[in-house]
């Protein structure tokens, strides 16, 4: 029998955990059946859960993390919940838990400052000088580029703004910047800032593209259409990796290569996709990019952001503003006024990095160096296709039942279209949901107009976690509909 072969290893009755690989299935569906079918129990059972973290490979980088007592959450609703328990967090897609070597490299550096001062920047483990330099090659394999291609600096919006001087030169004819309708906010004040500060309008220069109505993702086909009809007139093309409302993931390889054949730089802003789908920002030829570390690469809020600029461009894109971190480390110190530029990104370098922003993502890249972005993500796709399978089960909007509490999915129900993060939108309102969730000890958030983000983290988010969010928001949902 097809499950007897499969799952134990051809001899009914004898298990082998080893032969029996449940992050290889081709679909969570089937995944969480088999599994089912081999513990005798319903696939919506607790027991599929427990299976799954006692065969996830990556389930001991949890212990690398704190996560949050349920009593320690201000929003928790004691009468409600056990207060003793870790709270269920999945809220990584906004920040990221904190490494447990954090403190440790931080006490280490504010140790060194106490006791030697100033040799800081050159003494001990962690040399101030340079310390951001040291953690740039485990940077570079989360975002699939050369080490030289990446600059550990400044904030995400800051990164951008930089990046977006040397690559956005605009001219009577082409002049335009196609990017997202809903972008986040930053990008979208960035954008309208670049262009004014050319001298063009942004309603005649931003190209915002939307969904077709009744939609909430775009489309490929019809992002590479936009490009296609309209690139003449495109400077650049500024897109998200992953979308922070829908949880969509583009496809940026595709992107990038209809944006360039028309004559367009094309960047992305990969603060939702750094950490938690593959990225290959060199092989797809990105022309730039930039990223925050304090979401799914659990820097601390407000950590040092990332800035990637493709090496073909390495003696040919210059920036726009210099510093004296731009200048090469060899010489940099003879304070001689004569510019030697570093290539390529590393000369967008402009002041010397905050060392106590560096300690607490090097704890963090460490942690990601013990796996890699290829085995989280296919995690990734089964634990979120778990939360989905269970959403699914539940909650598919039944006409016969028109009172019945109901929860969509906004996000692109296609794997290769998402990252970890699914977006709930409800039947009930949403803020209600949300305020019943926190009292029972979920983290998340909401977004304005209309979804709760839910974003399980490969890193450090269990099955069991899923399956403890969906029978919560069974009983966040229950507690909604009795008022
Ligand atoms: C989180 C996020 C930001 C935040 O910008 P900061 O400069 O780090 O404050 C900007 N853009 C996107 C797409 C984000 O997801
Ligand atoms: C990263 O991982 C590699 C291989 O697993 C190891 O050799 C290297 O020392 C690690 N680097 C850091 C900084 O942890």
């Amino acid at each position: 029998m097809y499950i007897n072969n499969t799952l134990l290893g051809g001899r009914a009755g004898v298990f082998f955990p080893i032969i029996m690989d449940p992050f290889t299935a081709s679909t969570p569906r089937e995944t969480v059946e088999r599994v089912s079918a081999l513990l005798g129990c319903s696939p919506t059972s607790a027991e599929v859960a427990a299976y799954l973290d006692k065969h996830d490979k990556l389930q001991h980088l949890r212990e690398k993390f704190l996560v949050p007592k349920i009593a320690d959450l201000p929003t928790s609703d004691l009468s409600l919940v056990d207060g003793t328990k870790e709270c269920i967090y999945f809220v990584g897609n906004s920040l990221g838990l904190q490494p447990k070597m954090a403190r440790q490299y931080l006490d280490e550096e504010l140790e060194k400052w106490a006791k030697m001062a100033n040799h800081g920047h050159t003494k001990g483990t962690r040399p101030w000088a340079w310390a951001e330099n040291n953690i740039e090659d485990l940077m570079a394999k989360i975002v699939g580029a050369k080490t030289e291609e990446v600059a550990l600096m400044n904030g995400l919006t800051v990164n951008l703004h930089l990046l977006m001087l040397s690559f956005y030169k605009p001219t009577a004819a082409r002049h335009k910047i196609l990017l997202e309708y809903k972008a986040f906010p930053s990008d979208h004040y960035a954008v309208v800032s670049q262009i004014q500060l050319r001298g063009f309008d942004p309603q005649q220069s931003m190209l915002l593209l939307s969904p077709r109505p009744g939609e909430d993702a775009l489309r490929t086909e019809d992002i590479l259409e936009v490009i296609e009809k309209e690139g003449d007139s495109i400077a650049v093309v500024m897109f998200s990796g992953v979308q922070y409302y829908t949880g969509q993931l583009f496809n940026m390889a595709a992107i990038t290569k209809a944006g360039q054949r028309k004559g367009c730089y094309v960047g992305f802003d990969c603060a939702h996709a750094v950490g938690n789908v593959e990225l290959e920002l060199h092989n797809w030829g990105v022309d730039f990019a930039c990223w925050c570390t304090y979401k799914y690469l659990n820097s601390g809020a407000g950590g040092l952001a990332g800035a990637f600029i493709h090496e073909k461009h390495k003696h040919t894109i210059k920036p726009a503003l210099l510093g004296w971190w731009g200048h090469d480390l060899k010489t940099r110190f003879q304070m001689n006024n004569v510019l030697e530029l570093q290539p390529g990104v590393s000369g967008f370098r402009l002041s010397n990095q905050p060392i106590l922003l560096v300690c607490p993502l090097q704890a963090s890249l460490e942690v990601f160096n013990m796996t890699t972005m290829q085995l989280l993500r296919r995690k990734s796709l089964l634990l979120t296709g778990y939360l989905d399978y269970l959403v699914q089960h539940y909650y598919t909007k039944d006409p016969t039942q028109p009172h019945k509490p109901y929860v969509h999915i906004i996000t692109p129900s296609d794997p290769q279209q998402r990252g970890c993060q699914l977006s709930f939108s409800f039947s009930v309102p949403f803020q209600k949901v949300f305020q019943e969730l926190e009292k029972r000890g979920v983290a998340c958030d909401m977004r304005e107009p209309s979804v709760l983000r839910i974003a399980p983290v490969p890193l450090y988010n269990s099955f069991t976690d899923v399956h403890r969010f969906i029978e919560t928001l069974a009983a966040a949902l229950a507690a909604c509909s009795s008022q």
